[in-house]
């Protein structure tokens, strides 16, 4: 194990320090668990209620000052690196370990050490077992994940080593943050018991688990990041923005949500590695997980409601004026996510000659797969006036903004 003291390598660059000093000059009083009260099992939602108006640097300041050498920071080579920088700036020992899955790019090893000799530090490294690596790759090849999917390849290489990492832990630190994912992160609390693994005294419960980020936006930590002068992953510079292994990541477009560039092949629902499933709300996709508590866009709505038969009118070309629909299932977690933006969209799109629509495809899903594009949910297509032809929006990305924009884009002014 190693500990490191934030403060011997800012001594050697005072206009650094300077600004450092100011920053911690911040660290605000926050409400304090100490160790005894962490094995009364305090009431971590309450505290993350509190808690989450706090900056960065006073949760991580919380964290580390709670937990000691007993707490981690999960360091993937990416953006995430400001967690290091906020460790730094408390002036505390920190930890940190990262998962090497043996398929990271060139420039994130680059990076792991570039923060080493930056900050000081050793991260403490893992590595799959290698018996359970050879097994998969003599057995199915070295890019099995691309026609499997990557839920075999990620549990070897990074949540099985993950487990027996966090085994030594009571805490960790993550940079997850709600405004990477529509679908999975929007609800990512500033403190949580973690949801799926165990710590060192083991048993549900028994790990906490901090997003100190978990309220900034990518431009907020991009800022932080440049105005501190923290070493970054130079496939930032090439448009990547989230990170993880080569083969399953790639750049985004401009626009684009940063998660599209992870395993691009799959499903939006898919797209949690394992490390954060617990981001999922119903995961395993058994029927009695699939019930929705109330159906979405209900009555009152600005979303028009399709029937069966206008959908295969439509699907059929019968179409007098431009449709934005929503195919869309009442469980999903995605679509949940979209239904405030969607109802907004619809509210200003009153008196447009596009209207906006929904349509339950999960109980139609063949026809809808079949006619109208649907893959996966939500799908939202936009079909134009007098014409079979169904347009699919192509992106992740839908706040009001953007989705305003692309019909204007399709449909006209
Ligand atoms: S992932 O689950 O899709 O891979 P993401 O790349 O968004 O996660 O990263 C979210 C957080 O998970 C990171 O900020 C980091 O705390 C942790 N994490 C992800 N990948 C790794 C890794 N290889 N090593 C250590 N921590 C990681
Ligand atoms: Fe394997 Fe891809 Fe998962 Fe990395 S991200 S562990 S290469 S499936």
């Amino acid at each position: 194990m190693m500990l490191t003291q934030g403060r011997a390598f800012a001594a050697q660059r005072p206009a650094v320090q300077q600004r450092r000093m100011a920053v911690r000059a911040n660290v605000a009083r926050v409400p304090q668990v100490n160790a005894a009260a962490v094995e009364a099992k305090p009431d971590w939602v309450s505290l993350a209620k509190e808690m989450d108006n706090k900056s960065p640097l006073e949760i991580m300041d919380h964290a580390l000052k709670t937990f000691g050498s007993d707490i981690a920071i999960a360091f993937s080579g990416a953006e995430d690196v400001a967690l290091i920088e906020y460790a730094h700036l408390t002036g505390r020992p920190y930890r940190v370990f990262s998962l090497d899955t043996g398929r990271l790019n060139a420039e994130t090893y680059q990076l792991f050490d570039a923060v080493e000799k930056h900050y000081k530090i050793r991260i403490e490294y893992t590595f799959p077992e290698a018996q359970e690596v050879m097994d998969l790759v003599r057995a199915k090849g070295l890019f099995s994940f691309y026609e499997d999917g990557h839920n075999e390849c990620c549990r070897i290489r990074k949540v099985k080593p993950l487990r027996k990492q966090l085994k030594v832990y009571k805490a960790w630190i993550t940079g997850q943050r709600k405004d990477q994912s529509p679908g999975t992160r929007t609800e990512v609390p500033v403190v949580q018991v973690d949801p799926v693994f165990e710590g060192v005294t083991g048993g549900p419960g028994s790990l906490i688990k901090y997003n100190p980020l978990s309220n900034m936006t990518s431009a907020e930590v991009w800022s932080f990041l440049r105005v501190m002068n923290v070493p970054t992953n130079k496939l930032h510079n090439c448009g990547y923005i989230s990170i993880g292994c080569e083969p399953c990541t790639r750049p985004v477009l401009p626009n684009q949500a940063e998660r599209e560039g992870r395993w691009w092949w799959e499903d939006a629902a898919a797209k949690e590695c394992g490390l954060h499933s617990g981001n999922i709300k119903k995961a395993d996709g058994t029927t009695e997980e699939r019930k929705a508590d109330r159906d979405l866009w209900p009555a009152g709505s600005a979303v028009a409601t399709l029937s069966k038969d206008e959908v295969r009118a439509l699907a059929a070309g019968n179409r007098s004026q431009g449709t934005l629909a929503v195919l869309y299932a009442p469980w999903c977690p995605f679509c949940q996510a979209m239904e405030a933006n969607f109802e907004e969209l619809a509210k200003q799109m009153k008196g447009h000659k596009v209207r906006v629509a929904k349509y339950q495809a999960d109980i139609d899903r063949e026809f809808c797969n079949d006619n109208l594009q649907l893959k996966t949910f939500p799908t939202i297509v936009y079909l134009p006036p007098n014409s079979k032809q169904v347009i699919k929006y192509p992106s992740e990305r839908r706040d009001v903004e953007t989705l305003t924009m692309w019909v204007k884009t399709v449909a006209g002014q």
